[in-house]
């Protein structure tokens, strides 16, 4: 038996990236998958994906920083599936610049997503989760959170308050047999860094003493160690991976 039978797991973002990664990882050791991105068509692919490799998979376009859409979607996936028992927060997206010269907008859009949307996602199955006393929710931060970087501001504020969030949902939800940890990847080779020119990606490698950037699988893997048994008494960490960028 594969180590996640029986289970059923949501992943944000998992259009994409990170999330794509978990989403398989998951649906290959067993799980059943909620393959959740902003495009019904992004979430689709990969849900044929994971039943082409023979798994179940379900598909949902919802923004997760519309409060009343993560309500409503919540609603129907606990319907459909009965059950939730893994949530990975992983849907995220950037918008970098100076604090100077930042937008309002472009603040609101990183909170909203990175981490009003985690709020929004974890209160919509936490219930669920506190009624079956069980469940392992992830949240994918990042070492921005923990380091700061010039530039992203927005960004590293929303991985640092989901930081907060998750040490916060680990203390509350913790008498009822729920983990939650996140995940600080560092440099992740994805669509979110393939925007990075030559010049910055050479310094950014100076910085990891691992020598190269990492893969979505690298994040996958580490969020099944927290998803699966082995995960068991681990709650309120953040396990970074981030080939040894911060230490
Ligand atoms: N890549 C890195 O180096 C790195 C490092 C540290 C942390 N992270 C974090 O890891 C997570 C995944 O990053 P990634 O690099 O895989 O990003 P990505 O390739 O840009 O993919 C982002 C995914 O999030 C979805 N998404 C964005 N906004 C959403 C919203 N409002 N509602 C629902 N889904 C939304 C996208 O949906 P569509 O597919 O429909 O567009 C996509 O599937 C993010 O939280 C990111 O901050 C990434």
């Amino acid at each position: 038996m594969s180590s996640l039978t029986n289970q059923i797991a949501v992943v944000t973002g998992a259009g994409r990236g990170i999330g794509r990664a978990i989403a398989l990882k998951f649906a290959n050791e067993g799980a059943e998958v909620v393959v959740v991105s902003r495009t019904q068509e992004n979430s689709e692919k990969v849900a044929n994906e994971i039943g082409a490799l023979g798994g179940k998979a379900w598909a949902f376009a919802v923004d997760v920083a519309d409060s009343a859409a993560v309500s409503a979607a919540a609603e129907k996936i606990l319907a459909d599936c009965g059950k939730v028992d893994i949530l990975v927060n992983n849907a995220g997206v950037t918008r970098d610049g100076l604090v100077m010269r930042m937008s309002d907008a472009d603040w609101d859009t990183v909170l909203n997503t990175n981490l009003k949307g985690a709020f929004f996602v974890t209160k919509a199955f936490s219930r669920a989760m506190l009624k079956a006393r069980a469940g392992r929710i992830i949240n994918i931060s990042s070492v921005i959170g923990l380091i700061g970087n010039a530039g992203q501001s927005n960004y590293a504020a929303s991985k640092a308050g989901l930081i907060g969030f998750t040490q916060s949902c680990a203390r509350e939800f913790a008498g009822r047999g729920i983990t939650v940890n996140a995940i600080a990847p560092g440099f992740i080779e994805t669509d979110m860094t393939a925007e990075l020119n030559e010049a910055l990606r050479a310094e950014i490698l100076k910085k990891i003493p691992l020598g190269c950037l990492g893969q979505s699988e690298d994040i996958a893997a580490a969020a099944l160690y927290l998803a699966g048994a082995s995960g068991r008494y681990v709650t309120g960490q953040v396990l970074t991976v981030d080939g040894g960028m911060v230490m």
